[in-house]
């Protein structure tokens, strides 16, 4: 699919948007990411994913691009008014009906899987938190944030801010809901703390991004198996979330 460059945006040393006219694009939905391509080599199999992180609904669609990554590097230097080869939305959505207060945990740039998530459960009225850890020159900028929800950022440990969010209850008892986006190990850890501090953790309650490289993002070359419970499971068919019980 033809997209054109309508803007292009650096965030920081890591990461820039890029807004493209494409009603398919401006159709997605949260949790949900394009592969792009281009157009400059030969090879039409060499993509590189991006998150996408809004949209108008109707035309257009921003996107997160990673700018260590050289394909996509290449992207943001692309004049406005350029034809950009397209792949998406794909991933499966992240339901974000019912008011339910909303925990977000973001480790490093895993953040930008959130992003559009974050815009969609503020647009509802829920209340939202989300806690962030990045160093100081990479941390995403307030402004790409919804202004109603409440942004904690640290450049230790994403955890340690359970602590500092001001609630009289601890964020993982006050939120109806969690998603969260980093290692596996982050996962590990935030699972011990959901059994230590919650009653009872119920069906649903807490779903995890896997920050991992999705070279096809289409099911097809087998490079992003996740071992769960069950069996495992490629993150671009099945996810990107699952649900956190299934992980650690
Ligand atoms: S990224 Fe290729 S199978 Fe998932």
């Amino acid at each position: 699919m033809q997209t054109v460059i309508l803007d292009q945006q650096q965030l920081n040393s890591h990461y820039g948007l890029l807004t493209v006219a494409s009603p398919q694009l401006a159709s997605a939905q949260p949790g949900q990411w394009a592969m792009l391509h281009h157009g400059l080599g030969n090879d039409p199999f060499l993509r590189s994913r991006a998150w996408i992180i809004a949209t108008n609904r109707s035309s257009t669609a921003t996107l997160a691009l990673d700018l260590h990554d050289p394909l996509l590097a290449t992207i943001a230097r692309m004049p406005k008014a350029s034809e950009l080869d397209v792949l998406g939305p794909l991933g499966r959505p992240l339901s974000s009906d019912g008011q339910k207060a909303t925990l977000l945990i973001a480790e490093g740039n895993a953040i930008y899987s959130m992003l559009f998530y974050a815009q969609r459960i503020s647009e509802t009225g829920a209340p939202v938190l989300l806690l962030a850890s990045a160093s100081d020159e990479l941390r995403v900028p307030p402004f790409v944030l919804p202004a109603e929800i409440e942004y904690l950022a640290t450049s230790d440990d994403v955890l340690d801010l359970l602590e500092s969010s001001g609630k009289l209850d601890s964020p993982l008892v006050w939120a109806n809901r969690l998603l969260a986006a980093g290692s596996i190990d982050l996962a590990n850890r935030l699972s011990q703390r959901i059994r230590r501090e919650r009653y009872a953790w119920q069906q649903g309650f807490a779903s995890f991004i896997v920050d991992q490289a999705y070279p096809c993002g289409i099911g097809m070359c087998g490079a992003c198996w996740q071992n769960t419970r069950q069996q495992p499971k490629l993150l671009c068919s099945h996810g990107p979330a699952l649900d956190l019980r299934e992980l650690s």
